[in-house]
């Protein structure tokens, strides 16, 4: 007999416990298939392809104090992952249905591109970690500057992709103070927003009243790389299995496995290909990502 995949024993869990529900954990990878680099890929990552920016470091593109003193590029970084000019991937779609059966929990995303909102799944259930870019504040004094008003400063409508890095940007200011004014995306040393902290102190609260039904957590295209949220898979109560579908082993998998825990070496998009066929939902994937 051979030894059943990986993705096979998640629907394996999910067919046995009929009421078990999911928590998706999920970051850069789940997006790549969509045209949008994730960050730390060798060669194909963002924090690779900034070289051509001068940073001093690629991660200071979200430091806010390089940002005071040069907006370029994350100006230019911004206009490259500006929601809106890409389509959701399977493995969002994978989502959905877990949301439209009734399987769904919550989305715990380190993404800042939206797609899990494009692919219409219910705002209740997913939690934007690392903040959108559906608001903008100035950093000086907070007030908050209108959305349409800094997209026309990031001049998304006349987007040279041949040569997006010599555009010369007029940066959006605030009217009151004249500090720069910044989307809500989390930079680094800057907090999360509240609602990440109070909804997976929630869920945690349900996953130990609710033990008998055997939930489950998916962590899926993420290097597991930035706290707080790297630290979630850890804080999963040992009695709840824990699944990753990445293209390679990361984080708490690596450093403390568990005993049950199920690892998929490889695509998001192939695993939620083979999910949903496992589960019955393969056509309305199918029927999903035709839209
Ligand atoms: P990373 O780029 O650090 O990690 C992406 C992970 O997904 C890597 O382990 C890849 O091997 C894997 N991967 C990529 N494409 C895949 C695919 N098609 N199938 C399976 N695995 C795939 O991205 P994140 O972990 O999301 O912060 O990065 C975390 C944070 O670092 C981001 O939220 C960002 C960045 O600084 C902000 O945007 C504020
Ligand atoms: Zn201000």
């Amino acid at each position: 007999m051979t030894k059943p995949s990986a993705i096979k024993k998640v629907a394996e869990h999910l067919k046995n416990y009929p009421e078990a529900k999911v928590i998706f954990m999920v970051g850069a990878g789940i997006s790549t298939s969509c045209g949008i680099p994730d960050f730390r890929s060798p060669e194909t990552g963002l924090y690779h392809n900034l070289a051509k920016l001068n940073l001093p470091f690629a991660e200071a593109v979200f430091d806010v104090d390089y940002f005071d003193k040069n907006p370029q590029p994350f100006y230019t970084l911004a206009r490259e992952l500006y929601p809106g000019n890409f389509k959701p991937s399977k493995f969002h779609y994978l989502m959905k249905l877990f949301e439209k059966n009734n399987r769904l929990q919550r989305i715990y995303t380190q993404n800042i591109d939206t797609l899990e909102h494009q692919a219409l799944i219910h705002e209740s259930y997913v939690i934007e970690a690392h903040g959108s870019f559906s608001r903008n504040h100035c950093i000086k004094c907070s007030k908050e500057y209108p959305l349409e008003k800094f997209k026309s400063k990031l001049k998304i409508d006349e987007i040279d992709f041949e040569d997006s890095d010599r555009t010369e940007f007029d940066y959006a200011k605030c009217d009151d103070c004249g500090g720069l004014v910044k989307p809500a995306i989390v930079f680094f040393g800057e907090g999360l927003p509240s609602r990440f902290f109070d909804t997976w102190e929630e869920d945690q609260e349900w996953f130990l009243n609710e033990k008998e039904k055997n939930h489950l957590v998916l962590i899926a295209g993420t290097s597991l790389t930035v706290y707080p949220f790297a630290s979630l898979p850890e804080e999963v109560p040992s009695e709840i299995r824990r699944a990753l579908i990445n293209k390679e082993l990361v984080g708490d998998f690596k450093t403390f496995p568990r005993k049950e825990d199920i690892i998929f070496h490889g695509n998001v998009d192939d695993a939620a290909r083979e999910l949903a066929a496992e589960l019955g939902w393969l056509a309305d994937l199918e029927a999903l990502a035709a839209e």
